[in-house]
């Protein structure tokens, strides 16, 4: 799935009506920026806690990835707000969510509300961000240890355990794990819960191939409120997202890949309907 060349920076008015929000995602390579660059970008964005957390990291390739998140988030964020990426300010529930602080005025490209969720997994981060509502995102590369998965799987719905199980070991089951995985993860992000929301209260019945069939939500949530989206942008990379279902007849989501550098034409893909939960 290949992006079209970038188009030049433009300063004008947001591109979009207010009825058409599209869900915006960046999934951004490590590769996509280099060390250096990524380091000078970090230390004149970054605020006093995110220098403290990447001076905290053992390895360098984590401190990498902490980066180029966290310049991600910063980029785009201050794109998509017409704000500098220096002056976001960012705060954290008690949960850990990271949200942008509203400004009085209104964001300078429209609108006054942007949320954003970040995912980061061998050596790829995704960022998505929504106007007016929530979103939540999960990446995960294929290649874990069979054990960590047997470990991820007894953490699932029964049904899930069932589904997982029917695969043969190897590639088919480590598939249908992760993409169970990212779509949990993905829900529970969006609600701010992380892994504080038990992932067996919660379950998804999936196509083989790509899909959500049904969604059985924990009790204090209904089905219908969400919508699902599993993609596999790159070769064994896969990704999910969670958004609230909203009224807009056909939702679309604005995929781009890439280090945010100019504003770049982006792969369009229409946001699946909400679906009921699975039958017995
Ligand atoms: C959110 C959480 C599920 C992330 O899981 P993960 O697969 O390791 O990481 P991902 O790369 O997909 O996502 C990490 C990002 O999610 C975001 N995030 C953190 N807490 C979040 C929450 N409660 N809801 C939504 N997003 C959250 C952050 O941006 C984080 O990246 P950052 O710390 O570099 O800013 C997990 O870290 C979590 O639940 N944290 C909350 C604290 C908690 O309950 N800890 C118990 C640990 S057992």
């Amino acid at each position: 799935m290949n992006v079209t060349a970038p188009q030049t920076l433009s300063a004008g008015p947001a591109p979009q009506h207010e009825a058409v929000v599209p869900v915006k995602l960046w999934l951004c390579p490590n590769d996509a920026l280099p060390p250096a660059i990524a380091g000078v970008l970090a230390q004149h964005w970054f605020d006093e806690r995110e220098h403290e957390t990447a001076g905290r990291f053992l390895f360098e390739r984590d401190r990498r990835q902490y980066l180029v998140s966290h310049t991600l988030v910063r980029r785009a964020l201050a794109l998509e707000a017409g704000l500098i990426e220096a002056e976001l300010v960012i705060w954290r529930s008690s949960r850990g969510r990271p949200f942008l602080q509203p400004l009085p005025g209104g964001l300078p490209r429209g609108g006054d509300h942007l949320d954003f969720n970040l995912s980061h997994a061998s050596g790829y981060s995704l960022l998505g961000i929504v106007r007016r509502q929530r979103i939540g995102v999960d990446v995960e590369g294929l290649g874990r240890e069979p054990r960590a998965l047997e470990t991820i799987l007894t953490t699932f719905a029964p049904e899930e355990q069932r589904w997982a199980a029917e695969a043969p070991p190897g590639r088919e089951r480590e598939r249908r794990v992760l993409r169970l995985w990212t779509l949990k993860e993905a829900y529970s992000k969006a609600r701010g819960l992380g892994l504080g929301l038990p992932f067996d209260e919660f379950s998804f019945s999936l196509a083989d191939d790509r899909g959500v069939l049904g969604f059985r939500p924990p009790a204090d949530d209904l089905a219908a409120r969400w919508r699902f989206l599993e993609l596999e942008p790159v070769p064994d990379v896969l990704v999910a997202v969670a958004v609230p279902a909203g009224e807009l007849p056909e939702p679309h989501v604005e995929l781009y890949q890439g280090f945010p550098w100019a504003r770049s034409t982006p792969h369009v893909i229409t946001l699946p309907a909400p679906v009921g939960a699975p039958r017995d």
